[in-house]
């Protein structure tokens, strides 16, 4: 599939499928609006009158041309009120048209965005976003069955030529953050037998422009990596990674990210049992590492003015006669002993080391995304992440690199009120703490291992994964926050 420019008239151009906008209104407006109703003589408007089309947000309408303009079917998409328009209502116009070219078997499609001027300033973001809800709404996970034909090949966007450039790259732009998005989504909708702690770290080897780093068992064992080892004991066949990625940009780095990613390959819940029904999704209990994974896998094209390291502490969850029981005392990295009552909250185990470790390089900013709390889906459910942070400007910035890409965090308090839960008899710190708050604690829980860098906890437990489809995001791994992640970067 091919997203194109041209400056032509589009309805002059000869396709299967042409697009042309409009808003909410009366009377329906939009520039291409009346040219193409007076090449159908009028049959246009007197059919969106008939059938009570008034362009609200998501509504369309299919014609048959009859030769009237090259294009040979027409349709007709609302983008609802004009002072509302935002960039989300053109992604899901894009998921739209691209459903509606694929049912029809298109070819080939004209998309003619410049339909209003007054929004020209803001056509460039525009562009991008259609181009994103077009591009993302393609995905299908085939791995297990034969793919799908793509029948359509090429999408063309009409504009001014003097915004060429400008939309050209908005497209170019989109198809990275597709790659992306795409590859944290196969690699969460992979079943843990087949994407094991081992086939991570393939993953990673692969990626252009970035160094990565792989220490096997011994080598965690010998960097006292106790609390990540635990989560690990009841995996003798499928052994535990400790997995590094690392990008420098061509000139002098303004800043260091490091960005954590919970890979936990597969989450039974260890001997605390999780029941068969939550244990069904527990394959994107790796959706962090997807994200930092997709992320790095496009990293050398999104050019990042910062230098940005990732870590994954990949490992699965399971039960065996070596895996450790309830009650069981680790040793963290930083010395900190832990008691672990519940092998079940065994993703901030595995962060615990990894963060530690990721901070030993002294980065100028930490960044955690972890599918770690059932409460965090409880509380904010499958639209919103989790966030949770030591540096108010950090989150906020976070936050705000999601409202461009919609996909939103929500900031939760690490409310010292309640740290004292987690206090242990007999050991540093427990893994669990009281019944309520449970994503709150779970961030109180990170925070003692990431000392006094500014670092933020992003909990996609909701988000990583959707039981239902949303315009542009499949059923099954979302790979959220690789497009915000990617923003937020660029903004350095
Ligand atoms: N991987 C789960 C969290 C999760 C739940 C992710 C639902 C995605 C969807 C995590 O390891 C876990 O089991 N957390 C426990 C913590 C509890 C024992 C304190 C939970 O949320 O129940
Ligand atoms: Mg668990
Ligand atoms: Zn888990």
């Amino acid at each position: 599939m091919k997203l194109t420019t041209k400056t032509l008239n589009p309805l002059r151009l000869k396709s299967d499928l042409l697009i042309i906008c409009c808003h909410e209104g009366k009377q329906i407006k939009g520039s291409y609006i009346d040219a193409v109703d007076s090449k159908l003589k009028g049959a246009l408007k007197k059919v969106l009158k008939r059938e009570e089309f008034c362009g609200k947000r998501g509504e369309s309408k299919h014609l048959y041309t009859h030769g009237a303009i090259p294009a040979q079917d027409l349709l007709v998409v609302g983008l609802g009120d004009k002072k509302k328009l935002d960039v989300e209502a053109l992604r899901e116009c894009g998921a739209l048209v691209q459903g509606f070219a694929s049912k029809i078997k298109a070819k080939n499609i004209v998309f003619a965005l410049d339909y209003d001027k007054d929004l020209s300033t803001g056509l460039v973001a525009y562009t991008q976003a259609f181009a994103e809800g077009f591009l993302l709404s393609t995905y299908k996970f085939s791995r297990y069955i034969k793919p799908t034909k793509q029948i359509l090949k090429e999408c063309v966007i009409t504009c001014k030529e003097k915004q060429r450039t400008k939309v050209a790259k908005a497209l170019q732009q989109a198809t990275i953050l597709r790659d992306g998005t795409f590859l944290a989504r196969d690699l969460v909708n992979t079943p843990g037998g087949d994407l094991t702690p081992a086939q991570l770290v393939k993953e990673a080897r692969k990626l252009k422009g970035v160094r990565t780093r792989v220490h096997a068992l011994p080598a965690i064992k010998k960097m006292k990596m106790g609390a990540f080892l635990s989560v690990a004991l009841g995996s003798t066949k499928t052994p535990p990674y400790f997995i590094e990625m690392h990008y420098t940009p061509t000139s002098k780095a303004k800043k260091h990210i490091a960005i954590v990613g919970k890979g936990v390959t597969f989450d039974t819940g260890g001997y605390s049992l999780k029941p068969p029904k939550s244990m069904e999704t527990m394959k994107c209990d790796m959706g962090g590492a997807a994200t930092v994974i997709g992320l790095m896998s496009i990293i050398s094209k999104l050019k990042p003015k910062v230098s940005v390291s990732c870590y994954i502490a990949a490992t699965e969850n399971m039960i065996d006669g070596t895996a450790q029981r309830p009650g069981d005392v680790c040793r963290a990295m930083n010395g900190k002993t832990i008691e672990v009552l519940n092998t079940d909250a065994e993703g901030r185990l595995t962060l615990a080391d990894a963060l530690h470790y990721a901070n030993k390089k002294k980065p100028d900013y930490m960044i955690d995304i972890a599918t770690l709390t059932g409460a965090c889906v409880v509380a904010l459910g499958c639209r919103y992440t989790g966030g949770m942070s030591n540096n108010k400007d950090l989150l906020d910035k976070l936050i705000a690199s999601g409202e461009v890409q919609n996909e939103k965090i929500w900031p939760l308090p690490l409310a010292e009120e309640y740290r004292e839960e987690l206090k242990s008899p007999i050991a540093d710190l427990k893994n669990i703490a009281g019944p309520y708050a449970g994503t709150i604690t779970a961030g109180l829980f990170l925070e003692s291992f990431v000392g006094k860098t500014k670092w933020a906890h992003l909990d996609i437990a909701g988000t990583a994964w959707f039981d239902k489809p949303m315009a542009y995001v499949p059923r099954g791994g979302t790979g959220v926050m690789v497009r915000t992640l990617a923003h937020f970067l660029s903004t350095f």
